[in-house]
């Protein structure tokens, strides 16, 4: 009998952004550029380059013209950039980003804190944008920031999550992605949002986001899967966190995710082996180790070398075994 077909995964990488904008070592454009161009090898659906904001507010990404300009794309690959206004919109078209990320958050006191805006605001700023991508055809991929809590103000309830949804569809975006900014989601909570949010609006791209501050990503990840998630945001090596959040720290890890979903028999479409490379190649650029387990640990079936004079313990055994039990 034929296997059943697997079912089909699409992975974006967010380390040069979401990871990158939270470290504190500059890492130089050049060595961005290499490594989206290694990343733009391994399977991709999309990579988010960078962030087209204010330089004083995020001096990690300051460069993001010169990666923009500097990366050599991949046909099939999608390079999605973070943009916070019409001011950073300008910019990413400029730059002649394939997708504009616009972001907000549930939480209005995150809001506030990460953007200096009121929700209204923000959704207004991402209103006037999403004109601007429609009249230049730019897919639209809309951020929603503590969907599944906030540091600050605890859980924001699914019915207002689900009711901002609903207003960036309405405004006609291609995607949303329901981030968990400070890992505070949890396997029922997941199901139940991505769930409801998939069945009010099918024809839209959904996206989930997890953070693995509480250890909870990868279970986090197989729960949105099970309820009709097919993309996901993951960072190379587990970097990640919003330093406008309190306590946030790395994203779920892209290696450690697209391994679990190998093991769990969907198709990531996706090279391990060459993530795990590609993140050992990360760790030097940060100037800090990973808090990815798969570089560390290496894939599931990789053999270790057994232990010195195997054969010795071997006979010595057998020895035993040969001989009268004692009573
Ligand atoms: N690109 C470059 N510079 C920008 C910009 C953009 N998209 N938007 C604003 N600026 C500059 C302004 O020119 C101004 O510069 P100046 O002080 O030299 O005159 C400065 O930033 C402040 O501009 P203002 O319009 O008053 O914005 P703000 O201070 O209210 O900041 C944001 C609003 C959203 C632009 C800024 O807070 C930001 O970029 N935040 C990044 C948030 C982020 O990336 N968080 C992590 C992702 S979840
Ligand atoms: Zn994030």
């Amino acid at each position: 009998m034929a296997s059943p077909k697997k079912i089909r995964l699409h992975f974006n990488e967010v380390a040069m952004r979401d990871g990158l904008q939270n470290e504190r070592r500059f890492v130089p454009t050049e060595d961005k550029i290499a490594l989206i161009d290694r990343l733009s090898t391994l399977g991709y659906a999309r990579i988010e380059a960078t962030a087209f904001v204010s330089p004083a507010a995020i001096p990690a990404l300051q460069d993001a013209e010169a990666v923009m300009r500097g990366i050599r794309r991949r046909p099939g690959v999608i390079y999605t950039v973070l943009v916070p206004n019409l001011r950073g919109a300008h910019r990413a078209m400029q730059s002649q980003a394939d997708e504009f990320n616009l972001f907000m958050s549930a939480s209005e006191t995150h809001n506030l804190a990460n953007v200096r805006m009121t929700r209204e605001q923000s959704l207004a700023q991402i209103t006037e944008v999403a004109r601007l991508a429609s009249e230049g055809s730019i897919p639209v991929n809309v951020s929603l920031s503590t969907s599944f809590g906030c540091p600050m103000e605890g859980d924001i309830g699914e019915a207002e999550v689900l009711a901002w949804v609903k207003r960036f569809a309405d405004l006609g975006v291609q995607g949303v992605s329901l981030c968990d900014t400070t890992g505070m989601a949890y396997p029922d909570q997941v199901r139940s949002l991505c769930g409801k949010a998939i069945q009010a609006h099918p024809s839209l791209n959904f996206t989930a986001h997890f953070h693995d501050t509480r250890a909870m990503g990868l279970v986090n990840a197989l729960a949105a899967a099970e309820s009709g998630i097919r993309t996901f945001d993951a960072s190379l090596g587990g970097l990640g966190g919003c330093p406008y959040a309190p306590g946030a720290s790395g994203n779920v890890a892209m290696e450690d995710l697209v391994h679990m979903f190998a093991c769990t028999g969907y198709d990531s479409g996706m090279d391990l082996a060459g993530l795990i490379e590609a993140a050992r190649q990360l760790e030097p650029l940060v100037g800090h180790g990973l808090s990815s387990q798969l570089p560390r640990a290496g894939l599931r079936l990789t053999k270790h070398a057994p232990p010195a004079g195997l054969e010795e313990i071997r006979a010595r055994a057998q020895a035993k075994a040969s001989q009268a039990p004692r009573l």
